[in-house]
């Protein structure tokens, strides 16, 4: 078969005779003389059939695109003037003598060589046609080259790979679990992992010190871009090793891989507390690569008649805050109310502006909605404090702090995007020192990260003030997408009652649901933590996808199914009744 792949080939095999095989990306035909494109997945190389030999030139006459093909040629320069400088084989071109049909192709459901404005649902129902675009393979032939990189980092650092269960019982990571019914233990369901956490803590207890897997997880959940129900987690655990180690360690995995696989350096990541990221970005997951920031001036409005203003700022749980954009003041009305809208989706009920016209006349100068309803040493303050400048526009939210944070942080992003406000390439960072627990409203707090993250502070405290407790989590972010994210744990059973007190889940349900774990503390278990990267995440970043679906080979759809299998599917009765299952829609409804 092949003697060498179509993109390995250029000028050091200039009068060799070799053999391809592939498929048909191109053909043309120039006078009497047929070029083929032939692909595979290291490249494309362009092959030329003269009319003399005449066999093969019939067959290369019939072929058609996306046909499998095997040719031996020789490989000679292209003629002067026809080099193509953007391939790799650009400089050469076989002569083909031999032509094989291997197999021939109905007509591809889209074009692969002229691909544009594909549909993703007709891209995913023929995913094995849209993976063979170049662009596709170079990304999963990168996903491996990353998680590659990743199992050397880890395997020279003693990390060992061991695998954790598929079917479980409930891991607590938030999500909704996906359920899998028992036939031989009626009326029990199995739910898939959203996490191996629970077993990576008990391999700590086994003594295996330092664990790994690139595991998969599946979560319930309402997808987005970076979020897939199914995805693909590098989980790690170590014991003996505290928060610093275990940030050491894995920056310095992604540092390594950066520079193995894109050529790009970091230098040792920022850290910000998460009540500074919060007050300075809105956001848990900053994107520090945009050089805007929120400034709370709640103070200034607390004594204002706009009592938009004014109830927020005098609210211990509100927040007003402004955003001041540079040179802003050149957005159109239309482009105010687009910017209005797009908050509204998180929750804000307007978004007050004002345009710095001419900041010397704090009367005519600011142009704006809700100036009217500020005094003027307010105005004065307000723009002292933003030290802004003629020509910026100010967005202000008021409102409870979480729907602030949430529009504010997210117009941040979104203006950042459009106006292209970037001021680097990568941002890597650390967000630590998260609370343990937040309020949801309810009278009950949940955990933040997940019920077995060590408290900063003593059990007293947290017992004291638990709303108060700061944890010992940290996440990793880059770009503003939450890479990975961890946390030391609770290794002896008194905290870890302690923090199930606080999260009111009682004994009972203790017993049940975490009983082994609470169990296995009480049998030696040593100091531990640990972290998970979402790989699909990262693939996404460092190729430049937009989604995680353009990185995974076979993704579901945003509303969490198949297109190209149909799955999820309806079962046989038969299949139903020995699963003890009665569905209670009728088939043809779901
Ligand atoms: P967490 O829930 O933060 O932590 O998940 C870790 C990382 O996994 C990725 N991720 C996802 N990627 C794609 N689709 C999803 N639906 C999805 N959900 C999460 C994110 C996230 O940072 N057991 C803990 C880790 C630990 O404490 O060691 C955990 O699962 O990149
Ligand atoms: P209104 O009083 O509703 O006419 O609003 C006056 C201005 O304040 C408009 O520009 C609104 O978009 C803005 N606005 C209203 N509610 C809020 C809020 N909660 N936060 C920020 N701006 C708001």
């Amino acid at each position: 078969m092949r003697s060498q792949y179509c993109g390995e080939l250029d000028s050091s095999f200039i009068d060799q005779t070799v053999t391809i095989s592939g498929w048909v990306h191109r053909r043309r035909d120039h006078g009497g003389v047929i070029f083929l494109d032939v692909r595979d997945r290291e490249g494309i190389m362009q092959v030329v059939f003269d009319p003399d030999a005449e066999a093969s030139f019939a067959i290369a006459d019939r072929v058609r695109s996306e046909y499998v093909v095997e040719i031996t040629g020789l490989v000679r320069a292209r003629p002067e003037g026809t080099v193509n400088a953007n391939m790799r084989t650009g400089e050469v071109e076989m002569l083909g003598r031999e032509i094989a049909v291997l197999n021939k192709a109905a007509t591809p459901p889209f074009p692969l060589d002229e691909y544009s404005g594909v549909g993703e649902d007709v891209r995913l129902k023929y995913r094995y046609m849209d993976l063979r675009r170049p662009e596709m393979q170079q990304k999963l032939i990168l996903r491996s080259r990353i998680t590659s990189s990743i199992r050397r980092a880890l395997e020279d650092q003693g990390f060992i790979d061991i695998e954790t269960p598929i079917l479980n019982r409930a891991t607590p990571e938030g999500a909704r679990d996906y359920l899998v019914p028992s036939r031989t233990h009626p009326g029990s369901f199995f739910s898939l992992p959203q996490s191996p956490q629970l077993f990576k803590q008990l391999l700590m207890v086994s003594g295996f010190d330092r664990y790994y897997q690139i595991a998969k997880c599946f979560r319930d959940e309402d997808l987005r871009a970076d979020r897939q129900p199914e995805f693909t987690q590098i989980d790690i655990e170590t014991s003996f090793m505290d928060e610093e180690g275990i940030m050491a360690i894995t920056e310095t995995m992604i540092r390594k891989l950066f520079k193995e696989v894109l050529d790009v350096e970091f230098d040792t990541f920022p850290r910000m507390p998460f009540s500074e990221a919060m007050e300075r970005f809105g956001s848990d997951k900053p994107d520090l690569r945009i050089p805007l920031e929120l400034v709370t001036v709640s103070d200034l409005m607390e004594t204002v008649e706009f009592k938009v203003f004014s109830g927020p700022a005098k609210d211990s749980q509100g927040r007003v805050a402004a955003l001041k954009v540079p040179g802003g003041n050149s957005l159109t009305r239309k482009q105010i109310d687009d910017y209005t809208k797009y908050v509204g989706v998180y929750g804000a009920k307007g978004l007050a502006y004002i345009k710095v016209n001419d900041m010397s006349d704090l009367e005519e100068g600011l142009q704006s909605p809700i100036v009217k309803f500020l005094p003027v040493d307010v105005r004065k303050a307000l723009l002292e404090r933003l030290s802004a400048e003629n020509g910026d526009l100010i967005f202000f939210g008021a409102d409870k702090a979480k729907i602030v944070n949430d529009a504010l942080g997210a117009l941040r992003c979104k203006i950042g995007a459009d106006m292209n406000l970037y001021t680097k390439e990568w941002a890597p960072m650390w967000v630590v020192d998260f609370p343990m627990f937040e309020e949801n409203g309810d009278v009950r707090l949940t955990a933040l990260h997940h019920p077995f993250t060590m408290p900063s502070c003593s059990i007293e405290e947290l017992q004291a003030n638990p709303a108060a407790a700061l944890s010992k989590a940290y996440d990793m972010v880059l770009n503003g997408v939450e890479l990975g994210g961890g946390s030391i744990r609770i290794h002896q059973e008194e905290m870890q009652n302690a923090v199930f007190d606080v999260l009111k889940i009682d004994k009972e349900e203790q017993e049940e649901k975490f009983g082994f774990l609470l169990s296995a503390l009480r049998y030696g278990a040593p100091p531990h933590g640990g972290l998970a990267f979402g790989l699909d995440r990262l693939v996404m970043l460092m190729t430049g996808s937009e989604s995680i679906r353009e990185v995974i080979a076979f993704p579901k759809t945003q509303t969490a199914a198949c297109v190209m299998t149909h799955a999820p599917g309806q079962v046989e009765p038969e299949q139903l009744k020995e699963l003890h299952i009665r569905v209670r829609k009728p088939q043809s409804e779901s």
